[in-house]
């Protein structure tokens, strides 16, 4: 077996990822002309559909391929009751420290143990606080006044949307055990370290699926989906030593949690958890049972009508985190000519083309003689079947590096060849080699390329 890495050794860090990230359009900080706020982050025109054709990546993947798995969209304002059901409203809690002097913030994990003893703060020396727990659920309120009996939170992750309706998604389709529930969607939390870009985030978007099951058979389940969960990221094309897995020890598990895995990815600040796999045992529906004083047991028609409350286990991953690990993974920095000067570099996003913003842009060599006209023709017959972007302005090799470094797969160059034959040069992002193709086979060829897509580098 291949030696695990300790450090990240790739040419991207989160500087250049940031700034490129803003350059390009795929992420800008929220509310920039006010000064940004912490925690939240808007998605450009590139980072919107790069992080959609990643939602829907992961949807075909656990849905469309499961015929037992089915989606769900919950609201993200839940009834109150849900999060003291959940076990959110007791547990789900940072422990604190504040520097009396300096008023800085610190997780008690971010500091060292010495500091955390002797109560001196790391950044000013000053006195710290005591430890205090504080609750990561952003609090707001419903209807006309501002009192508890309108408190409502706004949910720190989609899954408890999932348990309540598990009853009308088995009624309302008939689902047997073991099935599944998928949704993607917000959920918040006020995280109080928030540094790394859009890696922790106060709003963010998570890709949960909860996977119902018979008791005694949770751990089967849970291997198994460790499982499913690694060859996927596989399936995406990911840096696959660039990836580990993480138990969780006893201090770990979060309340609900028998045993819980992470994903783990090397981001350049090092390894980071970019996924959690969990045994959340049968936790979630007893409690959901208890406060609300529904029944919520799984009758087995096809065992005596058996009566027990599932397992379940839970996929979690991030998705606005899984669009940072691509981002950090895709980039590369690549010599491609020796003139002494900063053209001699290109770089380059090597996303697989499934999820690339943008798979074909069209580039007419020249704007006059019609190519820029056919160009476009050709674009407007590409677009019904993928994502294009056109380009006709500057030289030609500086087109190319701007779809490199927004990762687009193909370039579809119009010369006065393609006038002539018609034919078009279709170049590849990852090699740069350029092959002629007739027009009439091209979008059976981009078709081909992406099924077979194997990354170069
Ligand atoms: N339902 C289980 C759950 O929420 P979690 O480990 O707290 O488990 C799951 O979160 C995933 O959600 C994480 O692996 C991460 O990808 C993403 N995530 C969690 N908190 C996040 C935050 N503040 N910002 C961005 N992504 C976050």
């Amino acid at each position: 077996m291949a030696e695990e890495l300790t450090e990240y050794q790739g040419p991207a860090t989160m500087e250049k990822i940031t700034s490129l990230a803003k350059r390009r359009g795929f992420v800008f900080q929220s509310s920039e002309i006010y000064g940004g706020q912490n925690g939240a982050w808007d998605y450009g025109p590139l980072g919107i559909e790069l992080k959609n054709r990643i939602a829907r990546f992961w949807w075909k993947e656990m849905t469309q391929l499961h015929d037992e798995i089915v989606g769900l969209d919950a609201a993200i304002l839940m009834h109150p009751r849900t999060w003291e059901a959940s076990g959110h409203v007791e547990n789900f809690t940072d422990p604190l420290v504040d520097c009396k002097k300096c008023k800085t913030r610190f997780r008690t994990d971010m500091i060292p143990e010495e500091n955390l003893e002797k109560k001196i703060c790391p950044e000013c020396g000053g006195e710290l606080t005591d430890m205090r727990k504080f609750n990561l659920m952003f609090k707001t309120h419903i209807g006309p006044t501002e009192d508890n009996a309108g408190l409502i939170y706004l949910r720190p992750e989609t899954a408890q949307g999932i348990y309540v309706n598990y009853k009308n998604i088995i009624q309302s389709n008939r689902m047997k055990i073991p099935f599944g529930i998928a949704q993607i969607g917000k959920a918040f939390r006020n995280e109080i370290v928030t540094k790394n870009f859009i890696f922790r985030t106060c709003e963010f978007e998570q890709m949960e699926m909860q996977y119902f099951v018979k008791p005694g058979t949770d751990v089967e389940w849970f291997n198994e989906w460790k499982k499913r969960r690694w060859a996927y990221y596989e399936k995406l094309g990911v840096k696959t030593d660039h990836l580990r897995w993480h138990q969780h020890g006893p201090d770990e598990l979060a309340h609900y949690a028998k045993d819980a895995y992470d994903i783990q990815y090397l981001f350049p600040m090092g390894w980071r958890e970019l996924e959690g796999i969990h045994n959340r045992t049968n936790y979630d529906l007893t409690r959901h049972t208890e406060y609300s004083g529904k029944d919520l047991q799984y009758i087995d028609q096809d065992n005596n009508n058996d009566r027990y409350i599932p397992f379940i286990i839970e996929t979690s991953a991030g998705l606005t985190r899984t669009l940072l690990m691509l981002l950090c993974d895709a980039y590369d920095e690549e010599k491609v000519a020796d003139k002494g000067d900063d053209d001699d570099w290109r770089t380059v996003l090597r996303f697989h083309p499934e999820v690339a913003p943008v798979t074909a842009a069209l580039l007419p060599l020249m704007k006059k003689d019609g190519l820029a006209e056919l160009a476009l023709d050709i674009r407007n017959e590409l677009k019904e079947d993928f994502a294009t972007g056109y380009d006709q302005a500057g030289a030609i090799g500086r087109r190319y590096r701007r779809q490199d470094e927004a990762g687009t797969p193909f370039c579809i160059t119009v010369d006065y060849q393609s006038k002539d034959d018609g034919t078009v040069t279709l170049r590849y992002r990852d090699s740069m080699e350029q092959i002629r193709v007739p027009r009439a086979a091209l979008a059976e060829k981009i078709r081909q390329e992406i099924k077979g897509y194997k990354r170069g580098r």
